[in-house]
């Protein structure tokens, strides 16, 4: 390990290459399995953590995760700062580009705007979720299929639900990796924008992955190794159709899906609503690994934060 120097940013999946994906998910899992020796690779750096939007577990875990590797951080609520009476999100990042080492943040801006804090001389940014993409949540998710699976290629990963930042984020990085089949299944008129479609078919394109999406429950496959949803009011987002729940509801994840995929398991990236996106039965099942995921949030940043800073192994 060396001293943190560099000024890395995520704002999608797609700011790491490979290696670096791979690296970041290994180093998560390391951290997930006390491998990592509790080294103190951020000490000495501030990290600020502004959430202007609601999060149990990205807040804390990159809080906590901060604090484990021995940096301190400044957290901010959503009605702490200037630019809530005016203040330009221009100025504001330049603020703290010359105060902190490490911003993360869930602000609601289009993450175009939030990438404009980013600073390779100064200033790391952290995407902790825009509409757009939540590319904290991707990498937790591979670190938690890493730790289960003992890798990720060739895994056969569903997705239920909307195609929202989650979904999106999934669909940017699973399809990296040799053999993965990743099909999603999203209520008509609530699926991927063709950007990220269009993105996603081209890392399966050059990886020799798959990804499918379908619009309907029906012909699922049988040889699942992961069901996978998320809640269907997305942080942040409202829908206007007032009808939206009678086209979500033939989307709702249950027991029926294990008939022919018995061994399979059950990812959540939370926070949950039992008796809508899925049943009480299922998430706190036995087939159900969310609340690993929800702890492996911490490790992952960790990783996140080790990355930013130049700080992760070099092996
Ligand atoms: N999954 C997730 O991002 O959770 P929080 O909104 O609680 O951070």
């Amino acid at each position: 390990m060396g001293i943190p120097q560099q000024h890395r940013s995520l704002l999608s999946t797609d700011d790491l290459t490979d290696a670096d994906l791979r690296a970041v998910v290994n180093r998560g899992v390391e951290h997930s399995t006390g491998g990592s020796g509790g080294t103190r690779t951020l000490a000495g750096d501030l990290v600020g953590v502004y959430f202007r939007m609601t999060s149990t577990r990205t807040r804390t875990a990159f809080s906590a995760g901060a604090l484990r590797l021995g940096a301190q951080i400044i957290a901010y609520g959503p009605d702490d700062l200037q630019i809530n009476t005016g203040e330009s999100s221009e100025d504001t990042g330049r603020v703290f580009g010359r105060m902190l080492d490490v911003m993360v943040a869930r602000t609601g801006l289009p993450q175009q705007e939030l990438a404009g804090w980013a600073d390779p001389d100064r200033l790391c940014v952290v995407n902790a979720m825009t509409v757009e993409e939540h590319p904290t949540q991707a990498l937790t998710d591979l670190t938690t299929l890493k730790a289960r699976f003992g890798r990720i290629e060739d895994l056969r990963v569903v997705y239920v639900g909307e195609g929202n930042n989650t979904a999106a984020a999934l669909a940017l990085t699973l399809p990296r990796f040799p053999g993965v089949r990743f099909e999603l299944r999203t209520p008509p008129g609530y699926g991927l924008t063709d950007d990220i479609r269009e993105r996603a078919e081209e890392h399966a394109r050059r990886s020799g992955a798959s990804i499918v999406e379908r619009h309907d429950m029906d012909a699922l496959p049988h040889d699942t190794d992961v069901w996978y949803t998320t809640r269907w009011q997305t942080t942040g987002t409202s829908k206007p159709d007032p009808g939206w729940r009678d086209v979500f509801a033939p989307f709702q994840v249950t027991r029926r899906l294990w008939e022919h995929s018995p061994r399979a398991v059950f990812m959540h990236d939370l926070p949950a609503h039992r008796g809508d996106e899925v049943t009480a039965e299922v998430l706190d099942g036995r087939m159900s690994i969310a609340m690993d995921q929800a702890e492996n949030k911490m490790h992952s940043a960790m990783a996140v934060l080790e990355w930013c800073r130049g700080a992760e192994p070099t092996a």
